[in-house]
């Protein structure tokens, strides 16, 4: 692993507070003036007023980061990244009045992508459309993602789907799966589907992935089909994450809380939630992507549940692979501070993916993954919305 000293960092800013980070230690973010990073064999050895740095570290290969900005790599932990072909026809129809789930139970939303996704692991192409999405979310600062299943929903494609996650990438993936995502095609009845998935894909899922989830939802899956899948899903060894209250709310918040599941993603439907040990996942590229309601962020901040945000990459309701958009539109319409922002986009998804021993802060002992933004002031990660804002980007001390 290589050994780097960042040096000439305008402003380092780090998540201060432990993982998981709730109440007052969600807003805690460092700042430090004129620092620099030590990595050596990939680790971070010293993070701080460079002097300090310098005095043991002065004679690593140096990148002179000329008074920029720093904060860690950004951790995305809800992704649908691999998938087949494109839903831009959707998105047409979708601008014109035609709604998602309207579309969905009309055979194309999610039903499309499995078709097309089907066919590209047929052709082996899923590897290289990981790759290049992967790519696009490395240049947005984004240092590792979880990447689920869920377009293939038969045995082959789920798992060529988690064996092209489960593979090495420049970026550190975190494999989930997500066999109960819709009924597969060729099944009518989802409790037929869900035998099949449970013994015939899970056992060999489970090798590739460390997490399963579930869309719990009307025209999905309902609480009971959700509870069973993830218990199986449990007695596999794997963590448990679960899609609840985007449309509806259907008791998905209350099954995590009894099955201790890592995390409840979307919440769009949710009304005043209470803080748990369960972390609530906002993914406000799908909220704008479908003009959804906003999810309760400011109500669960204050309450002290442990915030993430994520983008929900996918080709139908969130074709949007950058965290730094993503913490923009947390600022602007979820009403989170930048320093919430950054906090929920590094240390929070960090513990979501079970990995806050080693990433989600700049400090000594953590991992060397780095971003330096296109400006002296580390907010401007969230204020610039969708522009160029991340210079460079270091992966275990490797810049990509
Ligand atoms: O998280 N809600 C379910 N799944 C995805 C969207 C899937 C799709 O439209 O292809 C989501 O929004
Ligand atoms: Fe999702």
């Amino acid at each position: 692993m290589p050994s780097l000293l960042i040096d000439h960092i305008g402003r380092l800013a780090t998540p201060a507070g432990a993982a998981p980070a709730r109440g007052p230690d969600l807003a805690r973010v460092d700042v430090i003036e004129d620092a620099a990073i030590a990595i050596v064999d990939g680790k971070i050895a010293a993070a701080g007023p460079r002097e300090q740095v310098l005095a043991g570290h002065g004679d690593l290969p140096l990148h002179d980061a000329e008074g920029r900005a720093a904060i860690p790599g950004l951790v995305d932990c809800h992704t649908h990244a691999v998938f087949g072909g494109d839903r831009a026809g959707e998105f047409d129809l979708r601008a014109q009045g035609a709604g998602y789930e309207q579309i969905h139970a009309a055979g194309g939303g999610i039903a499309a992508s499995v078709a097309a996704t089907r066919a590209a692991a047929a052709d082996g192409l899923l590897p290289g459309i990981l790759e290049r999405h992967l790519g696009w979310m490395a240049a947005g600062g984004t240092t590792i993602a979880e990447v689920k299943s869920g377009y293939g929903l038969d045995r082959d494609a789920e798992l060529a789907m988690l064996r092209a996650a489960a593979a090495p990438h420049a970026i550190e993936v975190s494999p989930t799966f997500l066999g109960a995502h819709a009924v597969g095609p060729e099944w009518d009845d989802a409790d037929a589907y869900l035998d099949f998935v449970i013994e015939d894909v899970l056992p060999e899922a489970s090798a590739l992935a460390e997490a399963a989830d579930v869309f719990l939802e009307r025209g999905a899956f309902d609480r009971a089909q959700a509870g069973r899948y993830l218990r199986a899903a449990a007695a596999h060894g794997l963590a448990l994450r679960m899609h609840a209250d985007q449309f509806s709310e259907a008791g998905g918040i209350d099954l995590a809380v009894e099955l201790g599941a890592r995390s409840v993603d979307h919440l769009e439907a949710t009304g005043p939630a209470a803080s748990s040990g369960v972390a609530a996942v906002l993914l406000p590229a799908c909220m704008v992507t479908l003009d959804l309601p906003r999810p309760p962020a400011r109500d669960l901040a204050d309450r002290g549940a442990i915030v993430a945000l994520a983008t929900d990459f996918n080709p139908g309701s969130a074709f949007c692979q950058s965290l730094p958009v993503v913490m923009s539109l947390a600022c602007t319409l979820l009403r989170m501070s930048p320093a919430e922002a950054l906090v929920a986009s590094t240390v929070n998804p960090a513990w979501v993916l079970e990995r806050h021993d080693r990433v989600g802060r700049v400090a000594p002992g953590y991992d060397g993954d780095v971003v330096l933004l296109d400006a002296d002031d580390w907010r401007h990660v969230a204020y610039h919305l969708g522009g160029p804002v991340v210079s460079a980007v270091f992966k275990g001390g490797r810049r990509l």
